[in-house]
């Protein structure tokens, strides 16, 4: 186990890089896995997770070489070239990788693809993975979790209507849609992140995006080229690593530039920042792929409002990986009373994440107290602590971004997680000016 420890107090300042956006990688080396040729994927330093599909990919039959700041794709030509080994693919700790291939394994006539992870992956609920059974696979779980089986049959379009947003299950359907000839049409309750139907129109797919009277969001998968043509793709940077280097600025007084995607299902933890008095500027937009991206700059601290911040409903999906975050951040701005409702989702993510950062807010000083579906924060001046990470690179960075504000020295234990999405990470922090430490648990003493 990884101790990181950080001395609370300096004002972070300068320019970063971020590494590439997760959830775009995974798609990327999916989509390009799956069309005809050569193609090239530039993406700058790739997490772990998505090293994870790559690894998954090339042991389904694809040829992906690792190069510098990305990946060569060569692409079989469409599912039926790609092969179940007869083993267990091993997700690691990537939920995205393991319900994404799933729906690459329901088009996999007369093979059966076993997917797993570890341990935390293995506590994640499976289960609705169902409904992938309404285009014709069938799915075996382990009482609803993982290992699971995907055994691939011929499959029919269907409309299949969601019960949480996700875009895990929507991407899953929208993948396995790919070998339907009918339309294939998911409803989900709230917008979750749409990087599968941007790439997808970019690819060529006829998509309608409609928004029923309930406000539930409609996306159809009207018609897809027989096989995806080759692209390449230029990988923004990622919004939610990005939102740490932010908010971290904006915890001590700092001023920080980064340059990465803003895709507007993504960024609500913007809006979160605006509804807690903080601001970041954006500049010099670009479209990378049906993907907009801009340099981000914060600056100056908090300027909390009178009365309670209220994170729920749409705004709460679309920041959901910052939710920590925005708990940490609010935990340490005295005069700030946050509420966040509708989170319930955070509970079934790589840790319990409300029952996580309670842990790690408390053990700062700081005042909160979660309930079912969310949280309730009163923002007060922290001091130095020592916590645990829950084996979740987001709580681990959250907790990193708390220390830099909190008096004193802080101790986060277990922080071997956080290149599952950031590697460098603590290099970034000490180009920005951040005194700290890495070792190992036992040379600790
Ligand atoms: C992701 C979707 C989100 C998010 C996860 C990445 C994706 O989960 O939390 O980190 O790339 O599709 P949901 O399936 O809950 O939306």
């Amino acid at each position: 186990m990884a101790v990181l420890t950080i001395q609370g107090g300096a004002r972070l300042s300068g320019t970063a890089e971020v590494p590439a956006d997760k959830s775009i990688l995974h798609r990327a080396l999916i989509f390009s896995a799956l069309a005809s040729g050569q193609q090239t994927i530039s993406a700058y330093s790739p997490g772990l997770d998505n090293q994870a599909t790559a690894q998954l990919l090339q042991r389904m039959g694809v040829g992906i070489k690792t190069i510098e700041n990305g990946f060569e794709v060569q692409g079989v030509g469409g599912f039926s070239q790609l092969k179940a080994p007869a083993e267990a693919l091993d997700c690691q700790n990537s939920g995205t990788t393991l319900r994404l291939m799933a729906g690459v394994g329901a088009t996999l006539e007369n093979q059966c693809l076993e997917l797993t992870g570890d341990s935390s992956l293995q506590k994640r609920p499976m289960g609705r993975l169902a409904v992938i059974e309404e285009l014709g696979a069938y799915l075996e779980t382990t009482e609803g979790k993982a290992p699971i089986k995907i055994f691939g049959k011929a499959l029919s379009g269907s409309q299949v209507r969601l019960k949480v947003a996700s875009a895990q299950l929507k991407s899953a359907l929208l993948i396995a849609g790919l070998a339907c000839e009918e339309p294939v049409a998911v409803i989900e309750p709230k917008l979750s992140r749409d990087h599968t139907e941007r790439m997808l129109q970019s690819l060529g797919c006829q998509l309608e995006r409609t928004i029923d009277q309930d406000q539930s969001h409609r996306v159809k998968l009207l018609a897809h080229p027989k096989i995806l043509p080759a692209r390449n793709y230029h990988v923004p940077g990622d919004f939610s690593s990005a939102a740490f280097l932010l908010g971290a600025a904006l915890a001590t007084g700092g001023e920080v530039s980064v340059r990465s995607g803003i895709n507007p299902s993504r960024t609500g933890f913007l809006m979160a920042l605006a509804l807690m008095g903080a601001t970041v500027q954006q500049s010099a937009p670009k479209d990378r792929g049906g993907e907009p991206e801009a340099l981000l700059q914060a600056k100056g601290g908090f300027a909390p409002p009178p009365g309670e911040v209220h994170i729920q409903g749409a705004l709460t999906v679309a920041c959901l990986d910052e939710l920590p975050l925005i708990l940490a951040l609010a935990a340490g701005i005295p005069g700030l009373r946050l509420r966040l409702r509708d989170a319930g989702e955070l509970r079934v993510k790589e840790s319990d994440r409300l029952a996580a950062m309670e842990a790690v807010i408390l053990a700062f000083g700081g005042q909160a107290r979660a309930f079912e579906d969310g949280m309730l924060v009163e923002g007060r001046a922290l001091s130095g602590a020592q916590v645990e990470s829950f084996s979740d690179h987001r709580i681990a960075m959250s907790a990193a971004v708390m220390a830099l504000s909190a008096k004193g020295q802080s101790e986060i234990h277990g922080a071997e997680c956080i290149p599952v999405s950031f590697p460098g990470f603590i290099e970034t922090l000490r180009t920005l000016g951040v005194e700290l430490g890495l070792a190992a648990e036992s040379s600790l003493g």
